[in-house]
């Protein structure tokens, strides 16, 4: 039976990863030298493509690392000195604030969960904080922080470096780079790519701050730390041998997408979320976990489903159709839908049929 995954990540390929992984294969792409012209190319070419799709500034310079958890751990050791604040609105934003936490850093975290009702713009960040931390997107709760708040907060913050984690609101959702020091994601959502791939997007300033931590003789990490990864950059190479196969599918997917047109991508994402949250919104049993329409997620569903995960998942997967289960203590009362550019609006619809 042919499947569709609705799962939040790894999700849905992308439909035309079949026919870059065989061209792939037919050009030799998983035997390139990373230290050589072609590959050389093929970095240039990706981060190219990506500020274009994403519109992200030319002098913003773009990371291939191996995971976002990752991507955390090198902001909180390449930005901070001393003191991280985090706005957690699942676990996602908790494990980072865990991160810091590890690395020795002074951790102040506000929580913004479903009972939340003020807005995020008006939040005191203490003073000492070197960088505010929000999870743009919590694939855990389906919580969706509104960009435009983010924005306010960086005017409202100059001096402090804002870092957003867009692992799976990618590439739907639309941020203005100039309010943002650092963005990254993970491939095998939006992308509809394997995992084993993240991105990092970091403005002049980052980098700046990871300069002067290291001029003051701070520990920022070794072969992955911002700054290397710059230097590397700059000459389009990464400091260890990396994920050439999946760069190479990234830059084609990428391609495939600027071919498409995000501004269509995202709205049929639109029109994906508006018919599953109707449907469930007019359910007798299952309702969306997030009440507050603006703070829900387009590109992550979270619907309680009062203790038939398992029931819905069994039934949905009997028909090819592969969903979420909650994450960690809400396995059982929720189910998680991945709205990502590789499900088509007929997918949703069938799918739909057999909640
Ligand atoms: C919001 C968010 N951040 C970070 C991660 C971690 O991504 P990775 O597994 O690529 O490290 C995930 C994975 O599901 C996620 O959903």
């Amino acid at each position: 039976m042919k499947k569709v995954y609705f799962t939040v990540g790894p999700s849905q390929v992308y439909p035309t990863f079949n026919k870059h992984i065989q061209n792939a294969t037919e050009d030799n792409v998983p035997s390139l030298s990373h230290r050589g012209k072609e590959f050389k190319k093929l970095f240039q070419d990706t981060t190219d493509n990506l500020k274009k799709l994403l519109n992200i500034p030319s002098n913003y310079q773009i990371f291939f690392v191996a995971s976002a958890l990752e991507s955390m751990e090198r902001i909180i050791q390449g930005c901070v000195q001393n003191y991280s604040f985090h706005l957690i609105s699942g676990s996602f934003g908790r494990a980072w604030a865990n991160y810091a936490s590890q690395l020795g850093k002074k951790v102040t975290t506000v929580e913004v969960e479903t009972t939340f009702d003020k807005e995020i713009a008006d939040l005191e960040i203490p003073k000492k904080a070197e960088i505010i931390c929000i999870t743009q997107n919590d694939t855990s709760t389906g919580f969706w922080i509104p960009p435009e708040q983010i924005y306010q907060l960086k005017k409202n913050y100059p001096e402090k470096l804002i870092a957003s984690d867009i692992v799976s609101s990618v590439p739907f959702v639309d941020i203005d780079y100039k309010y943002v020091d650092i963005t990254f994601f993970s491939v095998q959502k939006g992308f509809g790519l394997p995992a084993g791939l993240a991105i990092i997007i970091v403005s002049p300033k980052t980098l700046q701050k990871t300069g002067t931590l290291v001029k003051k003789g701070v520990t920022v990490g070794s072969y992955h730390s911002l700054n290397n990864l710059s230097q590397k950059a700059q000459d389009f190479q990464t400091p260890e041998t990396p994920n050439v196969l999946n760069i190479y599918l990234l830059n084609m997917v990428i391609k495939d997408m600027l071919r498409t047109g995000l501004d269509k991508i995202r709205k049929e994402i639109d029109l994906k979320a508006k018919l599953m949250y109707d449907f469930f919104d007019s359910h007798r049993i299952y309702q969306p976990f997030i009440k507050n329409p603006q703070f829900r997620s387009s590109t992550t569903l979270v619907i309680d489903v009062k203790g038939e995960s398992e029931k819905v998942r069994d039934k949905l997967s009997k028909k090819g159709f592969l969903v979420g289960a909650g994450y960690g203590d809400n396995k059982d009362n929720q189910i998680r839908i991945a709205n990502f550019p590789s499900h088509t609006i007929k997918n949703v619809h069938q799918m739909l049929k057999y909640v």
